[in-house]
């Protein structure tokens, strides 16, 4: 019997079975892809659309007709509609697929059970239909790590510990930092004219980063090679920088701009009144600690065209820039109101 969440024991495919470690060309493996109308799942579904030798994408969302799927359609992916709360359409998603990458979401409703429950059923739901090999978007422990609630990681760990229980072929990626993250929940803001913050409570020490781009190319390394990566958990990480050098990378890209970091702790990010800001100080606590090294060696040989901040920076400047004056009309607005 399966210990964990209390789930019964199901069929399955006894692990790594008659599996060879590269996928014959011309027999492609479909890859059912969670996530794929969004930054990570997408860049999965992208990198594996490049290669229809080997991968064939279901991608599955709950919104069919939203813009995004219909883009992934166009760009060859099968679109399936189910939902992680919904074990049958799940299933259904599932059926003669070979292999699926996994992530779970957190922010929609902020609730870590929920979250569990989801990546339960879509590991569930894997194993029934006698899916070969999941790979999964999970983390370490946060709570039993560094003592410190931290739901949207917790939840992962707690799922990445079902995924060891149930005996399929499985692959974990952990991820450090997103380079993305400087266009959306951490973009630079403005603090005068010409003046932008950093705020990230480091406090000194480094921060491990990736562009989610290239966990697209990593994952298709993986889904590849089932046997060879079986039962890993794979450390992630392109680059290593403290917060000030990647102030600096930001001054020499946005010449006519000045960035600043403030010097903010967890402590005093735990205080701040947003939603969710106590387990970001908790997941920013923890990026702090020698258990969020990541192992950027042995993910150049995942992917060998992994960008540094600095190149990623100068490739998505644009967008950066868009989303700087974005968030600098935001506070303005606010201002006057
Ligand atoms: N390491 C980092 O710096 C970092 C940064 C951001 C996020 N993350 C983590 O990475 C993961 C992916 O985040 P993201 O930014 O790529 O997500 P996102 O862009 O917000 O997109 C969310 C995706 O989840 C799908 N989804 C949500 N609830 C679902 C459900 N019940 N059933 C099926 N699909 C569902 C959505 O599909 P539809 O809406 O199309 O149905 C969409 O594709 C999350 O776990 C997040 O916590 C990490």
């Amino acid at each position: 019997m399966f210990s964990c969440y209390g789930r019964s024991e199901q069929k399955y495919r006894p692990m790594g079975c008659g599996m060879s470690s590269e996928v014959p060309e011309g027999e492609p493996r479909t890859v059912v892809v969670f996530g794929a109308t969004g930054l990570l799942g997408g860049a999965v579904a992208r990198a594996l659309l490049e290669d229809p030798l080997h991968f064939r994408v279901r991608a599955v969302t709950r919104r069919p007709s939203s813009e995004r799927a219909r883009k992934l359609a166009e760009e060859g992916a099968v679109i399936v509609t189910a939902n992680q709360n919904d074990i049958a359409s799940l299933e259904k998603a599932m059926e003669g697929a070979d292999a699926m990458f996994l992530t779970t979401h957190y922010w929609e409703d902020k609730n870590k059970e929920k979250e569990i429950v989801r990546g339960l059923n879509a590991i569930d739901a894997a194993v029934h239909k006698g899916l070969t090999h999941i790979v999964f978007n999970g983390s370490e422990n946060v709570k039993r790590a560094i003592g410190k609630d931290c739901g949207h990681l917790d939840s992962k760990a707690a799922i990445e510990g079902y995924l060891r229980e149930v005996g399929v072929n499985f692959t974990i990626i952990r991820l450090p930092f997103w380079y993305e993250n400087f266009y959306t929940v951490f973009r630079p803001h403005q603090v005068k004219y010409g003046v932008y913050a950093i705020p990230l409570p480091m406090e000194g020490k480094p921060l491990d980063m990736i562009s989610v781009d290239d966990v697209g190319g990593c994952v298709m390394h993986i889904l590849a090679r089932p046997k060879f990566y079986s039962r890993q958990e794979l450390n992630l990480a392109a680059d290593r920088l403290s917060v000030d050098q990647i102030a600096r990378v930001f001054s020499k890209n946005f010449f006519n701009k000045k960035f600043i970091t403030p010097n903010i702790r967890v402590k005093d990010y735990e205080k701040f009144d947003f939603p969710g800001a106590q387990e970001l100080a908790a997941m920013f606590a923890f990026y702090q600690s020698d258990l969020a090294i990541r192992d950027i060696k042995l993910t150049k040989k995942l992917n060998s065209n992994l960008k540094t901040f600095d190149k990623w920076l100068d490739l998505e400047a644009e967008k950066v820039e868009n989303a700087i004056k974005e968030g600098t009309k935001e506070i303005e607005s606010t201002k006057k109101t």
